[in-house]
């Protein structure tokens, strides 16, 4: 690990209030103990899933994957997509990325612009902070978890000009395909990172500050909607930082406990 990862892990340990870093092996009689900012809450269960109740909005849900259905052929239907307007302006369509075996698939809004030249899901800024997110979250709790074991999908797969808000048709287009790499990823759990996300997977209005922490349900599969690092990384959402490092604390401990089929 470099200088400047080892900064941005410790600066992503403080801005959620982690106080002690438990290091596996100290040298000699040197304290494995080392301080750093605030004592970490402690996990509490996970509540009972509630039923949504959100409100639902005017959006028309594709439907589900055709039989036998692969990654491969769902990336070949979508060949070279004209099938909307975000189509005009993208460089590189962003079909998504990861182990196709994953137990956690992450789902974004829309690729952003570094996203787009390199046609690879979350690999800007708020990517990397993403993979802080993955990577400290599962060390603090010692937790066999990486960005590569996940997958990581987006419900548009062309970038909004400007980074816009996906328009209901375009969700609603290229949803199916969303849709469809879910039903073949087939993860233990789904983490939708922004309202948009829980727009296309649950047909919901509800905002992500309403929703976050609880856990929801997609076709039968447990999902925890929870902050998008872009808006994390804005320096006066460290509370939401907090937030966000709970929720993910218990989606990974539902995610890598073999003995649960439900996390409630
Ligand atoms: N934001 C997203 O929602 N997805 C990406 O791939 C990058 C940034």
């Amino acid at each position: 690990m470099t200088p400047e990862q080892i900064r941005q892990y410790l600066e992503y340990y403080r801005d959620i209030g982690i106080t002690h870093l438990n290091l596996p092996s100290a040298p000699a009689k040197v304290s494995a103990t080392v301080p750093v900012v605030a004592a970490p809450p402690p996990v509490v269960a996970p509540p009972p899933i509630p039923t949504v109740k959100a409100p639902v909005m005017d959006l028309v849900l594709p439907t589900l994957a055709p039989e036998g259905d692969t990654l491969v052929k769902i990336r070949e239907d979508i060949g070279d997509c004209k099938r909307c307007r975000l189509c005009q302006e993208r460089k590189n369509i962003v079909f998504g990325s990861g182990n196709e075996r994953a137990r956690l698939v992450f789902v974004g809004e829309g690729p952003g612009a570094d996203e787009d030249e390199q046609g690879l899901p979350f690999i800007g800024r708020a990517g990397q902070l993403l993979t802080q997110m993955i990577e400290g979250t599962a060390a603090k709790d010692k937790l066999p978890l990486r960005r590569e074991d996940c997958y990581i999908a987006n419900v548009v797969k062309c970038r909004p000009p400007e980074n816009r808000t996906p328009q209901p048709d375009e969700m609603e287009i290229c949803g199916q395909f969303l849709f469809r790499q879910l039903m073949v990823l087939k993860p233990k759990a789904i983490c939708a990172l922004v309202a948009t996300a829980a727009k296309a997977l649950l047909n919901t209005k509800e905002g992500v500050t309403k929703m976050r922490g609880n856990w929801q349900r997609w076709h039968g599969i447990p999902l925890m909607v929870t902050y998008h690092p872009s808006y994390l990384l804005r320096a006066y959402n460290a509370e939401a930082k907090k937030e966000a490092w709970l929720d993910l604390r218990k989606l990974f401990h539902y995610v890598l406990d073999d003995t649960k089929i439900n996390p409630d």
